[in-house]
């Protein structure tokens, strides 16, 4: 009994190690977070304005996540889709695929690209802790 509890348990950790190994969080705060505020309200964003280098991240969570809707509403295939799209853009920002608005392009510029500096594992973490970290976390 109690070496198959330790045998199912040495599997669940190398299957969380395998899934979770790379922390979104992390790679969100040693790659992206020089440019996105994780979290701060439009009152803020008005007054901090001029030191911003890029909208905030709980803005580009809003916006992506907004603007991508399924057909059938169905949250598999769209966490799938908005992952897609972040993924994406790490690698190749590019003004017609942006969904911020006009004005803070024209402040901040496209996003510089930042292909090579991430693995696909990294990619794939941040976007789902940016999937994640937004849950019912309104950018207002
Ligand atoms: C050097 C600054 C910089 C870094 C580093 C950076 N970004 Fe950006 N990012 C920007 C700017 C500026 C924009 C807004 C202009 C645009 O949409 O391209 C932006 C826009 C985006 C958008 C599109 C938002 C939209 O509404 O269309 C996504 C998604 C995004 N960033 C994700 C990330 C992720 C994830 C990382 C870290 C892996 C990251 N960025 C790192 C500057 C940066």
């Amino acid at each position: 009994m109690k070496k198959k509890y330790l045998l199912t348990s040495f599997m669940s950790f190398l299957m969380f190690t395998q899934l979770y190994g790379v922390d979104g969080y992390e790679v969100y705060k040693s790659k992206c977070s020089q440019c996105h505020i994780e979290n701060i309200s439009k009152a803020d964003v008005v007054k901090n304005f001029a030191t911003m280098k890029a909208p905030p991240m709980v803005e580009v969570a809003n916006q992506v996540k907004g603007n991508i809707i399924i057909a059938d509403d169905d949250e598999d295939v769209h966490r799938h889709v908005v992952k897609l799209f972040i993924k994406d853009y790490i690698d190749n920002p590019f003004l017609d695929k942006s969904m911020c608005n006009p004005m803070a392009l024209e402040r901040f510029g496209v996003m510089p690209s930042q292909k090579g500096k991430l693995s696909a594992d990294e990619k794939e973490a941040v976007a789902e802790w940016i999937y994640e970290r937004y849950e019912g976390v309104r950018f207002k």
